[in-house]
């Protein structure tokens, strides 16, 4: 790759546009320090264009969230036949659904969390039905990233709320079980498993501020589990992974129960990447830096996947 251009691409439209510029900028800056020759690029409806302009060989991306993570991207790629770091366009697209990945994620006998999928005109349903899995409960849009819009709910009297604050991202929500316990996202490197870390928030869950605000989580590598789950953990995230049909790297996020069954939350397929990321860290624990990840990470770079 020595030699070859490298486009960055990172910011774009998402609601993750500022997480996104840092992942790009640490990208960028890693493979600068490495000698190559980098061309960063602030995705743009003339992205195309750009792309043509600067002569990208391969492009690296750094987007999180829609139009970057969604397969979007990964299409315009394909055409241009540009390689690409990451998933393909449809893996790229069911990580992206909450309730599209599931489907695949339940077929592959991952637990996930009991759920129902409502769209806007069910909102009401829970003023007449009672939960079929009770509270507290976990009501997402189905394709954010972040945290954003996801609240946890402890009873009848917040749904309302909570139903309107996640159907301003989109016209389908997930309504899920609640799962207390501990929570363990895995790195996936390569089709391999790397590791798993637990996350202790500070917060009531793992939010925007428990992920982005310094001190607000901590971090525990390897997580503390005992030696069995923790091998379970490496072999579900793997699955979930390819249960998808992921390429390249990813982060899958689990909840485990207080006896240890481990329920999916989702596949990150674009996971954040600054230095203080979650795979990166995982990366770090395992003796593999910050460059070297991201080098791993270029050199799978393909299209046509
Ligand atoms: N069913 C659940 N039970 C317990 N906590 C949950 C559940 N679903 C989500 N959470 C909490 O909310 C966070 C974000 O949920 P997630 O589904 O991973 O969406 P996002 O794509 O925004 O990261 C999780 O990291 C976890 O802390
Ligand atoms: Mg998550």
């Amino acid at each position: 790759m020595i030699g070859k251009k490298i486009g960055v691409l990172m910011g774009g439209i998402s609601a993750e546009r500022e997480i996104s510029l840092k992942s790009g900028a640490a990208v960028a800056e890693s493979l600068i320090r490495q000698g190559y020759i980098v061309c960063p690029i602030d995705v743009n409806p003339e992205i195309a264009l750009t792309l043509r302009q600067e002569n990208v060989d391969v492009a690296f991306i750094a987007l999180h969230g829609r139009h970057g993570e969604d397969g979007i991207i990964q299409g315009l790629l394909e055409m241009m036949q540009i390689p690409y770091t990451g998933s393909g366009v449809l893996a790229s697209a069911l990580g992206m659904d909450k309730a599209q990945s599931r489907k695949l994620f339940i077929a592959s006998g991952l637990a996930t969390p009991a759920s129902l999928l409502l769209i806007e005109t069910e909102k009401s349903i829970f003023k007449t039905e009672p939960l079929p899995f009770g509270y507290p409960a976990v009501v997402k849009p189905i394709s954010e990233g972040s945290s954003v819009g996801v609240t946890i709910v402890e009873g009848p009297d917040g749904m309302a709320a909570a139903l309107n604050e996640a159907f301003r991202f989109g016209p389908k929500i997930l309504v899920e079980q609640y799962i207390a316990g501990y929570e363990v996202h895995v790195g996936i490197l390569d089709q391999a498993a790397l590791g798993a870390i637990e996350i202790r928030p500070q917060t009531s869950f793992y939010d925007y501020t428990a992920k982005y605000v310094k001190g607000m989580s901590e971090h525990i590598f390897p997580a503390k589990l005992p030696p069995n789950i923790y091998q379970e953990m490496l072999a579900l995230g793997l699955k979930a992974h390819l249960a998808l049909g992921c390429s390249g790297y990813s982060r899958a996020d689990f909840i485990l129960d207080r006896a240890y069954k481990p329920y999916l939350l989702e596949v990150n397929t674009l996971p954040g990447m600054t230095e203080t990321s979650l795979l990166p860290e995982i990366a770090r624990g395992v003796g593999i830096s910050f460059d070297q990840l991201v080098e791993k990470i270029l050199t799978t770079a393909s299209f046509g996947k």
